[in-house]
């Protein structure tokens, strides 16, 4: 059986997509690279999201054989609408990842997680040996940092040691992420909470020297990472 309901079979983004018509013209690039047989791990995002129905429609029409491996709930839901097979990580390698970003500078370091999925995206991105990421004009920065905060998952236990420790970095701001469509703290899949940091300025070590303070799960900070940036 299938299911027909109205959650199951419709389409939706949380809200309005912020340029939207480079975001499709990037995602139709990706599109392209998607072949018989691949195991594609999947970035969440608009532009992951309109990449990904790119490519939900190009494996329809040609009626290839694509196995997604998804890096949020916003992902494997849309992949279950459009009808495409999904997998895990403990089931499946990705032969190649896309996935978009807040901000890439001319080095392609990136700050992600401005969806909060920034755990799962390096994940999948770490276990795939080609890694694609797509970008809109608006995402060049000349430094980590300038637009946005960097995004940081933390056991909720140990929040108070990390903003002590995050200070020690030169952190300058450090705010709990709070929830939109639900009172208190955003909640990470993974249970956690999201403190977005403010650094006066982000150094080279920095990914893993956040990484390395007791209770941070994940950071938005991808340094050194081997990717082809995709823009229009
Ligand atoms: C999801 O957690 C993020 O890492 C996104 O990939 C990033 O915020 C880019 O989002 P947009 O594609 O919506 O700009």
């Amino acid at each position: 059986m299938i299911w027909e309901n109205k959650i199951a079979t419709t389409l939706q983004w949380t809200k309005e997509i912020s340029n939207r018509e480079q975001k499709e013209a990037v995602a139709a690039k990706i599109a392209e690279r998607v072949k018989d047989g691949d195991v594609i791990g999947v970035g969440s995002g608009s532009t992951s999201y309109l990449a990904l129905l790119a490519i939900s429609k190009k494996v329809k029409e040609q009626k290839l054989n694509v196995l997604a491996i998804p890096t949020s709930h916003e992902v494997s839901m849309t992949c279950s609408i459009m009808g495409l097979p999904t997998s895990t990580l403990l089931n499946a390698r990705p032969d190649w990842y896309f996935d978009g970003a807040d901000e890439v500078d001319s080095r392609k370091n990136l700050i992600k997680g401005r969806g909060g999925a920034m755990f799962a995206e390096k994940l999948v991105m770490k276990s795939a040996p080609e890694n694609y990421i797509l970008v809109d004009s608006s995402k060049f920065v000349s430094h980590l940092g300038e637009k946005f905060a960097a995004p940081i998952e933390v056991d909720p236990r140990a929040v108070n040691l990390v903003e002590t420790e995050l200070a020690k970095l030169g952190a300058k701001e450090v705010q709990i992420r709070m929830a939109v469509a639900k009172d208190g703290p955003v909640i990470t899949e993974a249970g956690n909470l999201i403190l977005d940091v403010r650094f006066n300025k982000i150094e080279d070590g920095y990914e893993k020297e956040v990484k390395s303070i007791p209770g941070v799960i994940e950071s938005g900070l991808f340094m050194g990472y081997n990717l082809e940036i995709l823009t229009t």
